[in-house]
């Protein structure tokens, strides 16, 4: 269980920073397209604020403490923060795809230690994840 409980937190802190830096990309970005985009981005970081909500609370639902304080998630966190700064539509595509492509790897190995510890509500939990990810990326895919 701890393995998992460690994976959950680490996911929850990867997601966290991933929300600031997708609203830090809503703010910034430039392009032909920004009206398209501005708004997707805000898309974006809405669905990834419902997921770190429900991944902190599916953790007290196993009996365990989330993480819940910007310093832990930034020591944990894989997902790197953007800079504050403006920045061209090609690029965000480009950084969010790789960020997405990872958030699907972290989730596919939730589901599968989850699997292996007999978690079958985080398995279960865990699979709209990875078909949002895997969703997102085909589209992010097409745009770039
Ligand atoms: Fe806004």
């Amino acid at each position: 269980m701890n393995e998992l409980i460690k994976e959950l937190n680490s996911f929850l802190a990867n997601l966290c920073v991933f929300y600031r830096k997708l609203q830090n990309y809503h703010w910034n970005i430039i392009g032909k397209d920004f009206f398209i985009l501005h708004a997707k981005l805000e898309e974006y970081y809405d669905d990834v604020n419902s997921q770190i909500d429900e991944i902190a609370e599916h953790i007290l639902t196993l009996g365990k403490q989330p993480l819940g304080t910007m310093k832990d998630y930034l020591e944990i966190a894989t997902i790197q923060e953007a800079k504050n700064e403006k920045i061209e539509d090609k690029e965000v595509f480009s950084k969010i795809i790789a960020d997405y492509e990872f958030l699907l790897q972290t989730a596919t190995s939730i589901k599968e230690i989850a699997e292996e510890k007999k978690s079958v509500a985080t398995s279960s939990l865990i699979d709209a994840y990875i078909l949002d990810y895997s969703k997102k990326l085909w589209m992010l895919k097409q745009s770039n």
